[in-house]
């Protein structure tokens, strides 16, 4: 039995979906376990890429279970146009390939209303969300007034349900918000449908990934987003609202903690974030649009452009911490090739002290000042790297800082989009 996990430890989009493709290939079954379709999972296979939201990274392999496990918020509509957009190219979605909880809650039109209408309202202290839901939906989790998966196939509780709350939603949008009501009749006809098409795939995720692991299967957990935009430990409030870190896997795949055996952190060589919120090491010149150009850092999900920085240790640190990563993957160092020099941010200065931990303070994480040391860049292209060796010693020494800072190794080295610009250098 195997069990390992690909979280992201910065402001996500740090390659997860590759890197859940990379190594997929010796998974049996590949795991979501919270999150939406405000992810943007890339996976390019051969000349082909994929942008995935919703459906698991390990889709394009014909002979995996792919689990969108109870932690997900599952956007029906978003789920049939992934899965119609890879039958286009080529990819037959059926049961055999792909489950989905039937405890995970139901993204419904009134959350991705009001997901945009309380954006509109917070004016500029917006949180700069993909207005797909996702922060409604899992309020309504919590509120105890969700619809799930279980409901939204038994057409009798979905009217049920939908007749209980969507006048007290509908008062929200019109009467607070000064938005259109929504219409119950269209509602629950497409949740019907939705359902209808929903039902062959529906299943008790917990027991499918347990009795997987205990038959010996090895069994992987895509994170979606990443550390720092995490509802406990991420740059709050300027986060999702689900738990990004290791400790989501255990409440949104019905798993104990002793079951999982590895958890990596993917990790960019620099750092990037969409929407708003604080960021340190944030290069508003011609250092961060040099690297937006050169990594092509643009949103998977929105098209936004990604704010760009230097690499974060202390970021990593924190990252380690709470999820106990057993190792990091790296991706996109190639993109800094031809910088002449690279900083690296070792620590935050804070009332004249150095912290080497995210403070959980909006006011004091203005305040920190980023203590940088400097490193020598390289000029070679590693794109065409296949080993350790290869790469330029200068890149060697960038990564040997990361193993050093935050007393975690480095497994896999990633030097481009595809398969196999991918150099495993170590266990998980
Ligand atoms: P995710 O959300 O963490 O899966 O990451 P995204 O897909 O949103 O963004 C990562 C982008 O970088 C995608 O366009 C990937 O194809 C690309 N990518 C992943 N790894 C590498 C790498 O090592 N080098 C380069 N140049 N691109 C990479
Ligand atoms: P992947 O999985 C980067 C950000 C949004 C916003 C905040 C809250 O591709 O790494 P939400 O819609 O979740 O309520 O928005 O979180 N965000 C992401 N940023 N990558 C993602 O996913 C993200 N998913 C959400 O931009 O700042
Ligand atoms: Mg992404």
């Amino acid at each position: 039995m195997s069990s390992f996990v690909v979280l992201g430890a910065q402001w996500g989009d740090e390659g997860k979906g590759k890197m859940t493709d990379y190594l997929a290939e010796s998974a049996d079954v590949v795991v979501r376990f919270q999150g939406g379709n405000n992810a943007g999972h890339t996976v390019v296979v051969g000349e082909k890429e994929y942008k995935l939201h919703l459906i698991p990274s390990g889709i394009l392999y014909k002979d995996k279970l792919n689990v969108i496990g109870n932690g997900v918020v599952v956007d029906p509509e978003a789920l049939f146009t992934e899965m119609d957009y890879l039958k286009g190219l080529g990819e037959n979605i059926t049961p055999e390939r792909l489950i989905i909880s039937d405890r995970a809650q139901v993204i419904m039109p009134y959350h991705k209303v009001l997901d945009a209408l309380k954006e509109e309202a917070r004016g500029k202290n917006d949180i700069g969300t993909t207005k797909k839901g996702i922060g409604p939906c899992y309020t309504d989790k919590v509120e105890r007034c969700g619809i799930r998966v279980c409901d939204l196939i038994k057409p009798e509780v979905l009217k049920e349900k939908l007749q209980e709350y969507l006048p007290a939603k509908n008062d929200l949008i019109v009467k607070i918000y000064g938005g259109e009501a929504l219409s119950f009749d269209e509602v629950f006809e497409a949740y019907l449908e939705y359902g209808k098409r929903m039902k062959p795939f529906v299943d008790d995720a917990s027991v499918r990934v347990f009795d997987s692991i205990k038959a010996n299967k090895n069994v992987l957990f895509e994170g979606a987003q990443g550390t720092l935009l995490d509802i406990d430990f991420g740059s709050y409030p300027y986060v999702t609202s689900s738990n990004t870190v290791a400790g989501g896997i255990c409440t949104g795949a019905g798993i104990g903690p002793t079951m999982i055996d590895s958890a990596v952190g993917i990790v960019k060589g620099y750092t990037t974030r969409v929407g708003k919120g604080p960021f340190p090491t944030e290069q508003e010149n011609e250092v961060g649009d040099w690297i937006r150009e050169k990594g092509f850092e643009y949103g998977v999900t929105t098209g936004r452009s990604r704010r760009c920085g230097w690499l974060d240790l202390v970021i990593l640190k924190s990252a380690a911490r709470v999820s106990g990563l057993t190792s990091f993957g790296v991706t996109k160092i190639d993109t800094l090739a031809g910088l002449d020099k690279i900083q690296v941010c070792v620590g935050y200065k804070l009332d004249g002290k150095v912290i080497d931990y995210f403070p959980a303070s909006l006011e004091d994480l203005a305040k920190c000042e980023p203590v940088y040391e400097e490193f020598d860049g390289w000029d070679e292209s590693i794109k065409d790297a296949r080993k350790y060796e290869d790469l330029p010693e200068n890149a060697k020494i960038y990564l040997r800082k990361i193993e050093e800072f935050t007393g975690v190794r480095i497994s896999i080295i990633s030097v481009g989009p595809k398969r196999d610009q991918t150099m495993r250098i170590a266990d998980l």
